[in-house]
Order: C-alpha cells, then sequence, then structure tokens
C-alpha cells in the first residue's frame, strides 16, 4: 500500500487492530521462534498517529491513551516507532527531524496487534515523508524485522501468515463480520505465553483449509463453528480466569469465541450488530472492557 501524504511535511493515519480468527502453532525453531499457520482478520478498532517533520534532526515519539486505557505506556511501545525510523535511516532514509505522536485506542499487550499496526504505518508513512524508494518485498523485509506481526499490518484484510507470521496470502472473506471484544486491562506478553506453550510441551492441531474455505463463502456460522487458538492452553495456563470468560461469550449467545494472538482478549463472532450488541450487554461487567466493532478491510488507513 502507498500513502499519500496530504502536504509533504504531513501525515495522519489510523492503525486499525487484528483478530486471529485461527492461530496453530506447528512446532519451535531453532531461531526460538515458532511455526505458524494463522488466519488474521482486520476490524475497526484503530489508533491515530500524527507524524510531522521538524528540523530538530531526531525521532520524537510521544504515546497518549485514549479515555478508558489504563495503564502506564511501556518504554517498548515508544520504541518500536523508533525502531521503524532507525531501520530506516539503515537503508538510506535522511532525517531532518521528525515527531510522531500516537493516540491509543487499542489496548497495550492485548492480542489485538496495536503495536504492530503503528509500526507498520509510521513505515509506510516516513516512506513517503522521506521520500524512500522501497520495494514492496524491501518494505515487507523491513516489517519482518520490527515484528512478526507487521507484515500482516502493512496490507492488513484477511490473511493466511505463515512461516514466523510473515509469509501472506491475501483471503477472500465477508466484508462485514460483527465481533464483541473481552478486554481485561492487565497484559499478557506474547514471549511468555510462547514460553509456557514449550513448557507444556504442545503440539498444533488446527489446519487453516476449513477456516478458509468457510470464509470464501461467506458461512459466518461456520467460521465462529471453526474459531481456534492453540495459544489459548498457555495463556489459560498463565492466567486461568481466561477461559470463563470465553464460556461466558458463548453462553451471551456468541456464535462461537475464541482468544486472539496471545491474549488476553478473548472475542465472540456474532451474527449481525444487533446481536453483537445484545451480547456485549450481556457479558458487560465480567470484563474491564467490552467493544463491538465490525471487519475492516485495511490495517493502516490515510486519515483527512
Ligand atoms: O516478533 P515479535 O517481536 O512480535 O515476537 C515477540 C515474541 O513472541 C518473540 O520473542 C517470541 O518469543 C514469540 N514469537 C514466537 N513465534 C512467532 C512469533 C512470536 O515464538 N511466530
Amino acid at each position: 500500500m502507498n500513502l499519500r501524504a496530504d502536504t509533504e511535511t504531513r501525515v495522519r493515519l489510523r492503525t486499525n487492530a487484528k483478530l486471529n480468527l485461527l492461530l496453530s502453532v506447528a512446532g519451535r525453531r531453532p531461531d526460538g521462534y515458532h511455526e505458524l499457520e494463522s488466519i488474521f482478520h482486520g476490524i475497526g478498532l484503530g489508533d491515530d498517529i500524527y507524524i510531522e517533520l521538524t528540523s530538530s534532526g531526531r525521532v520524537e515519539v510521544d504515546m497518549r491513551m485514549d479515555a478508558g486505557l489504563t495503564g502506564e505506556i511501556p518504554a517498548s511501545e515508544e520504541n518500536l516507532a523508533s525502531k521503524v525510523a532507525e531501520s530506516l535511516l539503515e537503508h538510506g532514509a535522511i532525517n531532518p527531524g521528525v515527531k510522531i505522536d500516537i493516540l491509543k485506542r487499542i489496548p497495550l499487550a492485548s492480542g489485538l496487534g496495536g503495536g504492530s499496526g503503528n509500526a507498520a504505518g509510521v513505515l509506510l508513512a516516513l516512506k513517503e515523508l522521506w521520500e524512500m524508494e522501497l520495494d514492496q518485498s524491501l518494505i515487507l523485509k523491513i516489517a519482518g524485522s520490527i515484528g512478526s506481526d507487521v507484515p500482516y499490518c502493512i496490507g492488513g484484510g484477511t490473511a493466511l501468515a505463515t512461516k514466523r507470521g510473515e509469509e501472506l496470502t491475501a483471503l477472500p472473506a465477508p466484508e462485514s463480520m460483527w465481533f464483541v471484544l473481552g478486554i481485561s486491562n492487565e497484559p499478557l506478553y506474547t514471549k511468555d505465553v510462547y514460553d509456557r506453550w514449550d513448557d507444556l510441551g504442545q503440539e498444533g492441531d488446527a489446519k487453516s483449509a476449513p477456516m478458509t474455505l468457510a470464509l470464501g463463502v461467506s458461512d459466518v456460522d461456520e467460521v465462529a463453528a471453526l474459531l481456534h487458538n492453540d495459544l489459548e492452553v498457555a495463556a489459560f495456563s498463565l492466567r486461568p480466569e481466561l477461559r470463563a470468560k470465553k464460556e461466558l461469550l458463548l453462553d451471551a449467545g456468541a456464535l462461537g469465541a475464541a482468544m486472539t494472538g496471545s491474549g488476553p482478549t478473548v472475542y465472540g463472532i456474532a451474527r449481525d450488530e444487533e446481536h453483537a450488541l445484545s451480547v456485549a450487554k450481556a457479558v458487560e461487567a465480567d470484563f474491564d472492557r467490552v467493544v463491538t466493532v465490525s471487519s475492516s478491510a485495511r490495517c493502516v488507513e490515510l486519515l483527512d
């Protein structure tokens, strides 16, 4: 995707969250990462990013939380944007100075890919503002060096991801599905969840073909029945209350439910907006935050 900066000195973006409709861990790799088979789906819950060229000679990143989000901004989250800038400087960018302001609506370390989306947005925007000639394969390579989910966020939508998560195939899917997100304020860190997966000696068992077919024919009931995340066993072992919280979404009438990414967010899938609102109402008191949201075809969007 190419972003067109409205002037040559600043750009405003929204970077949307993702859910994993399926996440299967195929095994541990010698480099410590895990081979995956995963289906990502973009949703319309987004952070806003404002990037402006300055004359400071520095990369300045400032992040703040939208009302309702709690906790401190960890330095590592701001670092992700700085890391993108540093990587582009290594690829020949010249930086007169840049200021990056991020307004977070996607909870941190929640399995919703907020930080990865921010990194993808900053990468695409700085490429334009710094007038760099980078072909798509180099953009994806830089994205992959920042984080496993960042290459997906360059495009967004619905995609099958394999290898570490960086090998992507776009998938046909219903234009809009409705989801209820059950958010817990206490973060879960991806590395801890994968480490627990290893400690438990688990083996993955899901395959993506049935889900790919269900998405392709827009059979939402079948999609709901096939939701699966191998990492649930590891995350639920670290945070036992999450198992019951997922069940609450099903008890409230969700067509299916799963954890996204390495958690702790669990979500339910609904027939339509009205159904999503009724599920959300029923589980409102059971989570720190409940959000109803529909699909989004892009992770990185240009704001006017
Ligand atoms: O790539 P990213 O920085 O998002 O990964 C965070 C951590 O999650 C890694 O350090 C690794 O422990 C784990 N991970 C993994 N296999 C993947 C993706 C992430 O083991 N495919």
